[in-house]
């Protein structure tokens, strides 16, 4: 029987610090090491037909971190995006964005908007960057537009208010995977996430591998999505057996 995959993943990807530490190496290493990890992710996602793949690669939070590991995530995204790009290319994949682009360094808004515009109308899989993402900020710039927008409160309907989001054109998440054995949605996708399938792994993000990805997929396959109806309406069935929440 085919297995029924998620349309769309996200990923919290934690533990390149503690992958670094293990090894008594610089929290750098442990970054350089989740790129291979976010690269193998992307393609192992494509290859197995998963439409959409959002990695958080930083928070509005993570502004907080001291200047120089700031400094140095910043170049490893614009170095990236500019080597990725041949390859999303070839696969056929669009890059897009959510967070906020004022935030981000001139280079890497540069080449992030290039990238953009290069790759989108690249049709085989979207991988959507969060970078300086916040889904309290997302939601609240929603509301916002929408005021500004001069909307009567009945016309804001819940999709109107989607439309007022980041990326109103990639569905929710199903299945949203978190790694280093922390259990927390850290402000990501907070609005999108409300009906996620949850899968936190012990594993270390640079370690979060193939293997990795087949255990999440699987552990999502068995799930049953209720989506707020009984198990009965449903006729008791799992992920497995077709699409039941739409
Ligand atoms: C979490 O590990 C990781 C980050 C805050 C940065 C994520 C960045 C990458 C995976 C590399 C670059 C990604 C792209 C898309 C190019 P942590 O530093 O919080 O680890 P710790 O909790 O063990 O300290």
């Amino acid at each position: 029987m085919e297995q029924r995959l998620p349309q769309h993943i996200a990923v919290i990807m934690d533990g390149n610090g503690r992958w670094a530490k293990d090894r008594g190496l610089p929290r750098s290493e442990g970054h350089l090491a989740g790129v291979n990890a976010v690269r193998t992710l992307v393609r192992e996602c494509r290859r197995r037909g998963i439409g959409y793949v959002t990695v958080y690669a930083f928070s509005k939070e993570n502004w907080q971190r001291p200047e120089k590991e700031v400094r140095f995530l910043f170049e490893l995204f614009l170095r990236f995006i500019r080597q990725e790009l041949p390859d999303l290319m070839k696969e056929d994949i669009r890059l897009a964005f959510i967070g906020d682009r004022k935030d981000l360094p001139f280079t890497v808004r540069q080449a992030l908007e290039y990238a953009l515009k290069k790759t989108a109308d690249n049709r085989s899989m979207v991988f959507t960057l969060a970078i300086s993402y916040s889904g309290r900020e997302e939601i609240l710039q929603a509301a916002r537009r929408a005021l500004a927008a001069n909307l009567k409160p009945e016309e804001l309907t819940e999709e109107v208010f989607r439309s007022f989001l980041y990326a109103p054109g990639t569905p929710d998440p199903d299945l949203v995977i978190r790694t280093s054995g922390e259990k927390r949605l850290s402000n990501f996708l907070l609005f999108q996430s409300a009906y996620a399938e949850f899968y936190f792994s012990s594993v270390l993000w640079p370690d979060f591998g193939p293997e990795e990805l087949t255990k999440a997929l699987d552990s999502y396959a068995c799930r049953t999505r209720r989506f707020g109806r009984t198990s009965e309406q449903l006729g008791g069935q799992t992920a497995t057996e077709g699409k039941k929440h739409e």
